[in-house]
């Protein structure tokens, strides 16, 4: 698909996965806005839009309360990945949590059913809400059972926009991720995703914690989500579809680590503990997808293994810790 001139809205678009999308589509030509509300304990953060190449406009406004109406006219596409992301944070305030992942959500469906019609829609959902697999690697069949306020409210917000596609018919892409990493995530604390911590710690020479250790992941790396986000947009016969989108093959949280120690020829170092217990009830367990329905429909594959994604993102924040702390 040729982006050049296009006019793209992405929200949350200074956040991890927004950040990165923006820069891919201002690469490719396309005229990106980006909005976000830079929500406390997110990953938004202005030096995630820094950059050498073509401008990113960026719009700082709340999708609760901010006119969504002017910001869609004329979009072609909007890339919809605002959230409240933290799970510990939609226990502590599901009210917040649902007032941004779902009614947010009316809201942003409203605008753009007046001022961008026939835009393409791509969400940002994930694979939060099917809950503790029953079986794995999970499939889009798998029954949802969220574990959290945030797995909920991400379900309701993603039913919406289906909704939309149902009795609107606008092309609508929903893309329910698993854990993502690399360049500009959120590496302060560990709110974003445990590797953000683990990162940080490393290139501190402090040694991370490890949970469990266990229980197994399929990590993407941040550019394979990237070109899953594009591929969706590209690619008419996903519109109207739910898809599960994985990354590497499954690998324990304690065989990451032996990697990230291996990655820093010993530098990095970790201890093991037992999941904390306001955590350990709504932890899910083992989780990895089973995304050939996403393979099939776009011929996307995640391009970057763990190893090399950890050792790409190590050598990107060496240079930039400062910005990220
Ligand atoms: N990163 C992952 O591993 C992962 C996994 C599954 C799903 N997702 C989904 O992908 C999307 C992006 O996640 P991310 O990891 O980049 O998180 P992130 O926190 O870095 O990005 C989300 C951005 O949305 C912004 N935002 C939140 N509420 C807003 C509001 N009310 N108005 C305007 N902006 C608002 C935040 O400031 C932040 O910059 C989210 O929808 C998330 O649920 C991410």
């Amino acid at each position: 698909m040729d982006w050049r001139g296009k006019k793209v809205l992405v929200t949350g678009g200074a956040g991890f996965l927004g950040s990165n999308l923006c820069h891919a589509l201002a690469a490719r030509g396309a005229r990106v806005t980006a909005l976000d509300g830079f929500l406390f304990g997110g990953g938004a953060n202005a030096a995630n839009l820094d950059c050498d190449g073509p401008a990113i406009d960026l719009v700082r406004g709340d999708i609760r309360d901010i006119d969504l109406r002017s910001l869609c006219e004329g979009a072609a596409t909007i890339f919809n990945l605002a959230a409240q992301t933290s799970h510990m944070g939609g226990q502590r305030d599901p009210l917040a949590d649902i007032a941004v992942n779902a009614v947010a959500q009316v809201r942003l469906i409203q605008a753009a059913r007046e001022a961008a019609p026939e835009a393409v829609v791509v969400h940002a959902s994930t694979r939060q809400f099917y809950g503790r697999p029953q079986y794995l690697p999970v499939d889009e069949q798998h029954p949802v059972a969220p574990p959290d306020a945030n797995g909920v409210s991400k379900f309701a917000g993603e039913q919406y926009w289906m909704l939309e596609h149902r009795v609107q018919g606008r092309p609508v892409v929903s893309l329910r991720l698993t854990n993502c990493y690399g360049p500009r995530l959120r590496i302060r604390d560990a709110r974003q995703t445990f590797l953000g911590i683990w990162i940080r710690c490393a290139l501190e020479g402090r040694p991370f914690e490890v949970w469990g250790g266990e229980q197994l992941r399929d990590m993407t790396y941040v550019d394979d989500v990237t070109a899953a986000f594009l591929a969706a947009a590209e690619n008419p016969s996903c519109y109207g579809r739910i898809f599960n989108i994985g990354g590497s093959p499954p690998i324990s949280l304690h065989d990451m680590a032996e990697m990230m120690v291996r990655l820093t020829n010993g530098e990095a170092r970790y201890t093991t503990r037992e999941f904390p217990a306001d955590r350990a009830s709504i932890d899910i367990g083992s989780y990895h997808a089973n995304d050939n329905a996403f393979r099939a429909a776009t011929l996307w594959s995640p391009k970057i293994g763990l190893e090399e994604g950890i050792a790409r993102s190590l050598d990107w924040y060496r240079g930039r810790l400062d910005a990220y702390l």
